[in-house]
């Protein structure tokens, strides 16, 4: 059995695994369009994580991990807990990274799609942007997930030019600094 990551699973791999391979899947693009009340922010104030959207043109990269043998059910059993957040468990075909030889093979992967409860949808960047700066749940700061997500995607998975992560990213890291300049704390 192998699992497909494309967001916190390339970055926070807190599960066994006997393989990995690296590579992508094609009909969909990443955005951070579904909301967490239970990693990233809480109910209420929701925190914003990436999920799939159908792309006909786009292409995502991402880790494919082989679950160890005899504990595939187990270690499921964990993912599905850790990605209860609206996540549901489809079927992909992953293409791995040439020149890798193994032929395309069929993964499975975590999407939060349109009908699920914390499915937050598009908005405009500079508004998801001020959403990650303010939110925060269990699992920590959402902009901690925004940064462990667009520094390993740029390191392990350089292939995959995510404009928009990448510009979000970029987004984020202005406001913080704006802030920080404007910002005047006086100590007397
Ligand atoms: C994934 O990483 O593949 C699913 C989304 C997430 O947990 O960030």
């Amino acid at each position: 059995m192998w699992v497909f990551g494309y967001g916190s699973l390339i970055w926070k791999v807190d599960f066994p695994y006997e393989e990995k391979r690296i590579g992508y899947i094609k009909g969909f693009s990443r955005r951070f369009w579904q909301g967490s009340t239970d990693h990233r922010g809480v109910p209420g104030k929701p925190g914003r994580v990436v999920t799939l959207v159908e792309d006909p043109e786009g292409c995502v990269w991402g880790v494919a991990y082989k679950l160890p043998t005899g504990k595939e059910q187990a270690v499921k059993r964990y993912l599905d807990y850790r990605e209860k957040g609206g996540y549901r468990v489809i079927t992909v075909t992953f293409h791995p990274r040439p020149p890798l030889t193994p032929p395309p093979s069929q993964t499975l992967l975590y999407i939060g799609s349109k009908d699920n409860p914390n499915y937050l949808g598009p908005a405009p960047l500079e508004e998801i942007a001020n959403q990650i700066i303010n939110a925060t749940g269990p699992s920590g700061k959402n902009t901690e997930y925004l940064f462990e997500l667009a520094d390993a995607v740029r390191t392990i998975l350089p292939e995959d030019s995510d404009t928009h992560l990448f510009s979000l990213e970029t987004l984020v890291r202005e406001i913080l600094q704006n802030g920080q300049e404007h910002s005047c704390i006086q100590t007397g």
